[in-house]
């Protein structure tokens, strides 16, 4: 049983950070609904109570009993979590000026207050409320203020409690990592979570949980099946199949290279079947323009290859779904059931398979645990880093009706844009030491479904336009058209014209998202 820390989550938008970055101080932590205290505490060394979109005297506000909690734990309440310590042992919470969104510095610093070890006078914090204590109950210590705010952090004496009214979590609170670092040394955690450790635990628990059974897994090669697969490939060996469907939609070389990694060549010990189903999906496309249809069938195809193969594999006992841990976390906003999310790429699936049961291997981990994992699992970095690649593919990423001669053209033209890209990228990283502010978050070249003309040495060309498109994007629901120098957008111009079978012209795409999407269909 793995130590851990629990996080109540009151619904705050950052409370998934505060999970990353104890996790990333090696830390397991676990993140519950503000009311649902797991009944068995084993292993629990503190309690994290989070932000809230409320205030704590809002009637509809998340209220939730501490008195299991309170005294046999250490505690730290961040922003609502700390306003709602003090709130309810007769403090006082109201309104607050405007004063107190964004950056400030700490003005008074308590050196001898272990929460505050190491952080100096002038540390920036990063604030975000509309309310503030105005009065704390007597026996709660102002440990820390800035100049507007006179309870940026207290102690309750004569317990392990803390409260802060800024956010620790985010980037923009420079000693935030090392506060909470001092909240787990607080709490006495071994802060023994590393990939090795989780990645142990994990095949321990699974070759616990699966004995002789049979698993089936669908392979994509994006990061969360090749984790999950090679987790179980350590876990079970042999017992585990994983079905790969190249389904002719892949960037260029990408089924060789999954191949070269989990194929019977590869490093992993588990039965590997590739399905070539290029010509399939061709057939069933022909002919398709409108972006939904193609879409689906897309995906119909998928269930239907996967299921032929299922059928000769037999019965199995477990389906494996690639489910990661921000899938099921249960918000303290929403109602009792968890979110899970069907695998994008394998939706739909679990009615046509004959299994027993779902297994979820990384639903304990968050994405970039599944790429720590992925690399101390011997999966190769260009698996591990490779960008967001869509379920149907370049089935999106060329408008109109899809064909192998422009499966071609767009593959070959995206490999170009990457191979550019990549390089100027990394050059800038040589010469300044950090990445460029443009580099893209995702990058692909597009075939559009237009065609004009050019002309080529002494001949007039009427071929087709590639558009590509790199974006700057946190969470992919908002994005802005990247800034990528113009002499890489040249290079890559050039070098596609005329190494581009079919392609006489090739665009930039600069809209944003909204009201573009990021993909073009
Ligand atoms: P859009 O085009 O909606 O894309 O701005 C946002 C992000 O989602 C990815 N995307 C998909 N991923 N199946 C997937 O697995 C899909 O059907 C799909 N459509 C879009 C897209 O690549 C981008 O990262």
């Amino acid at each position: 049983m793995h130590e851990k820390l629990i996080i109540l989550d009151f619904g705050s938008q950052t409370t998934q950070l505060i999970g990353r970055r104890v996790r990333e101080l090696n830390m397991y932590c676990e993140i519950v609904p503000y009311n649902k205290f797991p009944h068995d505490a084993t292993g629990v060394k503190g309690v994290i109570l989070s932000g809230s979109p409320y205030s704590v005297y809002d009637a509809n506000a998340f209220k939730a009993d501490l008195s299991e909690i309170r005294g046999k734990y250490p505690v730290l309440g961040i922003c609502y979590g700390a306003q709602f310590l003090a709130y309810t042992s007769g403090g006082n919470v109201e309104p607050a000026d405007s004063r107190e969104y964004g950056r400030a510095n700490l003005s008074y610093i308590d050196n001898t207050d272990e929460l505050l070890k190491g952080i100096n006078v002038g540390s920036q914090i990063w604030m975000s409320h509309g309310d503030t204590i105005t009065v704390l109950p007597e026996n709660f210590k102002v440990i820390a203020s800035t100049d507007d705010v006179k309870a940026a952090a207290y102690h309750v004496e004569g317990e392990q409690t803390w409260g802060v009214q800024f956010h620790p979590e985010v980037f923009h609170s420079t000693d935030g990592t090392k506060l909470l670092n001092n909240f787990l040394n607080i709490c006495g955690c071994a802060k023994d979570w590393t990939p090795a450790s989780f990645i142990e635990s994990t095949v321990a628990e699974l070759k616990e949980q699966l004995g002789d059974d049979k698993v089936i897994l669908a392979l994509s090669g994006g990061v969360d099946s090749s984790v999950a697969a090679g987790l179980l490939s350590r876990a079970i060996g042999k017992q585990l199949t994983c079905v790969f469907v190249d389904h002719g939609l892949l960037r260029k070389n990408e089924g060789d290279e999954v191949e070269e990694v989990f194929g019977p060549n590869g490093q992993f010990d588990l039965n590997f079947i590739r399905v070539n189903a290029q010509e399939r999906y061709y057939g069933k496309l022909a002919g398709v323009t409108e972006p939904e249809k193609k879409r689906k069938i897309i995906g119909e195809e998928f269930i239907r290859v996967f299921e032929e193969e299922a059928k000769k594999i037999g019965a199995v006992d477990f389906l494996v779904q690639g489910t990661i841990y921000p899938d099921v976390v249960e918000s303290g906003l929403g109602g009792e059931s968890a979110v899970i999310k069907s695998h994008h790429n394998v939706g739909g699936l679990p009615d046509y398979v004959d299994f027993k049961e779902i297994i979820e291997p990384l639903r304990n981990l968050f994405k970039d645990e599944v790429r720590k994992a992925g690399l101390e699992l011997g999966i190769p970095e260009n698996l591990v880093f490779r960008q967001p690649f869509p379920g149907p593919g370049l089935g999106i990423r060329i408008i109109g009706e899809v064909n192998a001669e422009k499966v071609r053209i767009v593959q070959d033209a995206d490999y170009i844009y990457r191979d550019e890209v990549d390089k100027a990228v990394a050059a800038y990283k040589a010469e300044h030491g950090t990445a460029p502010s443009w580099m893209p978050n995702q990058y692909f070249a597009a075939l559009t479904n237009m065609r004009s003309v050019g002309v080529m040495g002494d001949e007039r060309t009427y071929d087709y336009a590639v558009a590509l498109r790199a974006v700057n994007t946190v969470d992919f629901m908002t994005a802005e058209s990247a800034e990528i120098p113009f002499a890489v957008l040249q290079t890559v111009m050039s070098r596609i014209i005329n190494e581009v079978r079919g392609v006489n012209r090739v665009f930039y795409d600069l809209t944003s998202k909204p009201p573009g999407t990021i993909e073009f269909e």
